[in-house]
């Protein structure tokens, strides 16, 4: 899949169509649940939801711990679109896939992209279950940049530091996380196209690079970007690498951890979603 400017707005119509056939309501924003968080979606009073088997132009879930549903409902009482699991570079998807959702989310009409992942904790002050709030990323997925339309890849080059994580979400996020006694710190994903955990040797490299490491989020955030949709991004740290244990991560433990850690998630979404910013 590679299409034209044209050719995804019209694919964008047709998903929103749908959508708009079975929700009427503007999202104050949408949300985007990733590895474990799937949980959340059991505080969201469902409206009206549909499998992505069911909306045009969407591939299907395959990764462990993602559903495959987008919801449209309320967290407390405030409307919201859901993504109840995403799309992956190591699913075999191409970046316009994988990016498409995102498309159709801003074109409902969401104010803010609210991302959440599982990662990797490579910083060795993290530990397990601690919520970081993305504030940079180093891109190591490959060819994501096909995602974004060709004239705002060019404006996106011309821009000489863009800044992918919205500044005011960031200090909100990390006010209302002091308010609610939720410790969070602020860091730099490092993407990786996956799909196996990271090798000793790759994690003794890119701790010098970044806090945590994952396979997501890039993607996303870059196509919201181009749109001028601003992010707010968290990682749920699932596993934490230390230089000198032996154990391999195993997506189990991702799954369980990040299920273990979602209250203080959710509760932080929620501030976010219902206060007057
Ligand atoms: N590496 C990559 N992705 C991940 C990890 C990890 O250690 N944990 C959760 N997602």
């Amino acid at each position: 899949m590679n299409l034209s400017a044209n050719q995804i707005s019209a694919a964008v119509a047709e998903s929103v169509a749908v959508v708009r056939a079975g929700w009427a309501e503007c999202p104050r924003a949408a949300i985007i649940l990733g590895t474990g968080l799937g949980s959340l979606a059991q505080h969201i009073t469902i409206e009206a939801e549909w499998s992505y088997r069911d909306l045009p132009h969407f591939v299907r879930s395959t990764a462990d711990g993602h559903r495959g549903r987008l919801l449209a409902g309320r967290l407390a009482g405030v409307p919201l679109i859901a993504m109840d699991g995403r799309f992956h570079a190591y699913e075999g998807y191409a970046a316009q896939q994988i990016t498409f959702p995102v498309r159709v989310l801003a074109a409902l009409g969401a104010e803010f992209l609210i991302v959440s992942n599982a990662s990797g904790g490579m910083n060795p002050l993290l530990r397990s279950g601690d919520i970081l709030l993305i504030d940079d990323h180093v891109n190591l997925m490959g060819n994501v940049g096909r995602a974004l339309l060709p004239v705002s890849s060019e404006e996106t080059g011309k821009s000489a530091r863009p800044t992918f994580y919205d500044p005011r979400l960031l200090a909100l996020a990390e006010r209302y996380a002091a308010d609610e006694r939720i410790r969070v710190r602020r860091g730099t994903y490092v993407a990786m196209l996956g799909p196996n955990y990271e090798t000793r040797a790759e994690y003794r490299w890119l701790r010098t690079h970044g806090d945590v490491v994952g396979m997501s989020t890039v993607p996303e955030v870059l196509v919201a970007h181009e749109l001028g949709l601003p992010v707010v991004a968290f990682s749920m740290v699932t596993n934490v690498f230390r230089p000198d244990d032996v154990q391999q991560t195993t997506s189990e433990e991702v799954v369980n951890a990040a299920a273990n850690a979602e209250p203080q998630l959710r509760r932080l979404v929620t501030k976010l979603l219902t206060s007057g910013h």
